[in-house]
């Protein structure tokens, strides 16, 4: 399904979860344009020192329709993945999360509706089904938006959605669970606890620790959303990319300690809290669709992830890029 001859366009391409993907899709031998937000420092984020004679890296900005249909001209499938995604920086700046998540999502849409893309696959996430209801969380369950971050998820779903039902734009949203692994920003649970210990703290700040999620390797999710290009017949499909387990953030600190050999204790940072009916307190998906849909299947073992992503933020020259004393919003 992904035509080998066409280019590849990946927003997002300079974070987390984008920069894996680009590379993973050189890896597999396609053409990437590989957008990274414009700024004035010139900077690609993780793609820097990404050196490939197949990628070609643009800057600009999602929120910029005419720029969305520059960059999307030519291309034969979209992952579209550039989003403002901080829960807590979502409390204070909505407003922006509104026009990066929604108008965003809805400018790629439009992009690759005019540019007569094989397929785009929007990115979603498992915060816009809020506290299960029912576990394993399966497509159909009740959406909740509980922190205005997963509001405009669900704005910008339902936008997609709508361009598949009236222009018949061929589209997946994939739907990751909690993603991880080396080059997560540092708001996130699992790096902020391991660059703590890292950096030779013992008393590790943290939030709750009670609520449970479902934790997926980041070339796990990458995976899944290439099969999510590549299936024949799913367009306008909502599709959870998902372990099917589920741990406490308790838990995965006791296991992250255990890994690094750290004598810990935690404290409870009242800064890290969130409001009561805003955090959601468990999350664990249903995979039965995407297994039935494609050969995807998770690989990597939550163990097996942590140990990987300790040895790459134990690194002096990765762990200088965070910053571990400061709780990163
Ligand atoms: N990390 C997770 O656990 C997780 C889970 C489910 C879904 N997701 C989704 O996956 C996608 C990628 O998330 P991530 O974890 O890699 O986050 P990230 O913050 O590392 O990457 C998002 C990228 O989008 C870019 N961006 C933001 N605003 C932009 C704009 N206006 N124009 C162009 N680019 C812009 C940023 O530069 C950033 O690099 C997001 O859509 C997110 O909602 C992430």
């Amino acid at each position: 399904m992904i035509d080998q001859a066409k280019t590849i366009l990946v927003t997002g391409a300079d974070g987390f979860i984008g920069s894996h993907l680009t590379e993973m899709l050189l890896g597999l031998g396609y053409k990437v344009r590989a957008l990274a937000q414009y700024n004035s420092f010139n900077s690609w984020g993780w793609l820097e020192g990404i050196k490939h004679p197949g990628l070609e890296v643009v800057c600009g900005d999602v929120r910029d329709p005419d720029f969305c249909r520059e960059i999307t001209a030519g291309c034969g499938t979209v992952f579209h993945l550039a989003a403002l995604i901080a829960i807590p920086y979502s409390y204070v700046a909505p407003d922006s999360y509104v026009d990066t998540n929604i108008k965003g999502t809805m400018n790629m849409c439009q992009a690759a509706r005019f540019a007569g893309v094989d397929r785009i696959v929007v990115t979603s996430t498992s915060e816009v089904y809020g506290t299960a209801i029912e576990v394993p969380i399966p497509e159909t369950h009740p959406r909740q938006p509980q922190s205005p971050y997963s509001a405009t998820k669900i704005g910008a779903d339902a936008i997609a959605e709508s361009f598949y039902n009236a222009f018949e734009l061929p589209l997946v949203i994939a739907r990751p669970f909690n993603t991880y692994g080396p080059r997560q920003s540092a708001r996130a649970i699992i790096p902020t606890i391991i660059c703590q210990i890292a950096s030779g703290m013992r008393t590790i700040k943290v939030g709750d620790l009670t609520p449970t999620r479902d934790f997926n390797y980041v070339t796990d999710t990458c995976r899944g959303f290439i099969a999510l290009a590549q299936a024949e017949g799913i367009e306008g499909k909502n599709i959870n990319i998902a372990s099917g387990t589920e741990i406490s953030m308790g838990d995965t600190l006791r296991m992250i300690a255990d890994i690094m050999g750290g004598d810990v204790e935690y404290v409870v940072d009242p800064e890290r809290l969130r409001p009561a009916k805003s955090e959601v307190r468990r999350l664990c998906g249903d995979n039965r669709l995407i297994t039935t849909l494609t050969d995807w299947r998770p690989q990597v073992t939550l163990r097996e992830g942590l140990e990987r992503t300790v040895e790459w933020l134990s690194k002096p020259a990765n762990l200088a890029r965070y910053k571990a004393e400061i709780y990163n919003r």
